[in-house]
C-alpha cells in the first residue's frame, strides 16, 4: 500500500465512515432505546470519589473541546489573536492546564470503578473501552501540547482547513499527512471516539437536562441505613 492510499484511507475514508456510524446510529437509538441516552450515573453508589473525578474531567474536556472547536469555527480569529507573544503564552499554558486537568478526571475515573465493588459491578465492556479510548486520546493530547507546541496556531493554520475540507465534501489529506505522528494519531482516535459514541454512555452530552439550571432545587431523603 503506498503512502497516499494509507492517508487516504486514514483520513477521508475512516472519518467518512465514522461520521456516517455516528449519525445514523445516534439517531436509531434514539427512537428505539430513548431511556438508555444518559450518562447513567453511578453517583448513589459512590459520591467522594465521584467528586474528584467526575467534576475535574468535565471541567477539563469541555474547556479542551470547546478550544478546538473555536479553532475549528474561528481559525482567523485564533491566529488575530496569537499574533501577541503573551496572548499566545496565556492559551498555551490554559490549554495544557486544562488537559492536566482532563487527564487526572480521566485516571481518577478509571481508578474509581476498578475500586469500588459496587461501581465495578455496574461496569460494562462498552464502559471500558470508551475509557481506554478517551484516556489514551487525553494523553496523546497532552503530549502534543508537550512536545509539538503552539498547537492553537498550527491547528488553525493546517488542522482547520483539513477539518473543513472533509465536512465539506471535499476532503484533502495532504494538510494532515504531513503532520508529525502523534498529531496523526490524535486525529484517528478522535474519529474513531465519535464512531464509537453513539454505542457508549457519551450520548449523554446530546442531551444536557438544560431545565436543572433554573428548576427548584431537589431535596432527596435516604430513609433507611446508606
Ligand atoms: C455537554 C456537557 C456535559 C454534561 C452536562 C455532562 C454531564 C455528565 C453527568 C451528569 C454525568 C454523570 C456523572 C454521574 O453522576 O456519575 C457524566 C458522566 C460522564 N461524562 Fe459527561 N457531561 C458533558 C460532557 C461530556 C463530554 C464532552 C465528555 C467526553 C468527551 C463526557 C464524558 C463523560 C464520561 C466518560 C462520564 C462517565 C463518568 C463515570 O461515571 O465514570 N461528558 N457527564
Amino acid at each position: 500500500m503506498t503512502q497516499h492510499t494509507f492517508d487516504q484511507f486514514l483520513f477521508v475514508g475512516l472519518p467518512y465512515v465514522c461520521l456516517v456510524i455516528f449519525f445514523l446510529m445516534t439517531i436509531y437509538r434514539y427512537r428505539t432505546q430513548s431511556f438508555s441516552y444518559s450518562s447513567l450515573s453511578s453517583q448513589f453508589l459512590e459520591n467522594k470519589q465521584h467528586f474528584w473525578a467526575v467534576v475535574p474531567f468535565h471541567y477539563g474536556v469541555l474547556i479542551v473541546t470547546a478550544g478546538h472547536l473555536l479553532a475549528f469555527l474561528v481559525p482567523r480569529s485564533i491566529l488575530i489573536w496569537n499574533t501577541h507573544p503573551l496572548r499566545m503564552f496565556i492559551l498555551e499554558v490554559s490549554a495544557l492546564a486544562f488537559g492536566f486537568l482532563t487527564l487526572l478526571g480521566m485516571i481518577g475515573l478509571i481508578v474509581r470503578r476498578l475500586g469500588n465493588p459496587k461501581v465495578r459491578a455496574v461496569t460494562v465492556l462498552s464502559d471500558w473501552v470508551l475509557f481506554a479510548l478517551l484516556l489514551i486520546q487525553v494523553v496523546l493530547g497532552v503530549s502534543i501540547a508537550v512536545f509539538h507546541p503552539w498547537g492553537a496556531g498550527w491547528f488553525s493554520a493546517s488542522l482547520a482547513p483539513y477539518l473543513w475540507s472533509v465536512f465539506l465534501l471535499r476532503p484533502d489529506p495532504t494538510y494532515v499527512a504531513a503532520m508529525p505522528w502523534l498529531v496523526k494519531l490524535h486525529v484517528i482516535l478522535a474519529f474513531v471516539i465519535v464512531g464509537y459514541f453513539p454505542f457508549t454512555r457519551l450520548v449523554h452530552v446530546l442531551v444536557i437536562p438544560n431545565p436543572y439550571l433554573w428548576r427548584k432545587t431537589q431535596v432527596v431523603r435516604w430513609y433507611s441505613r446508606r
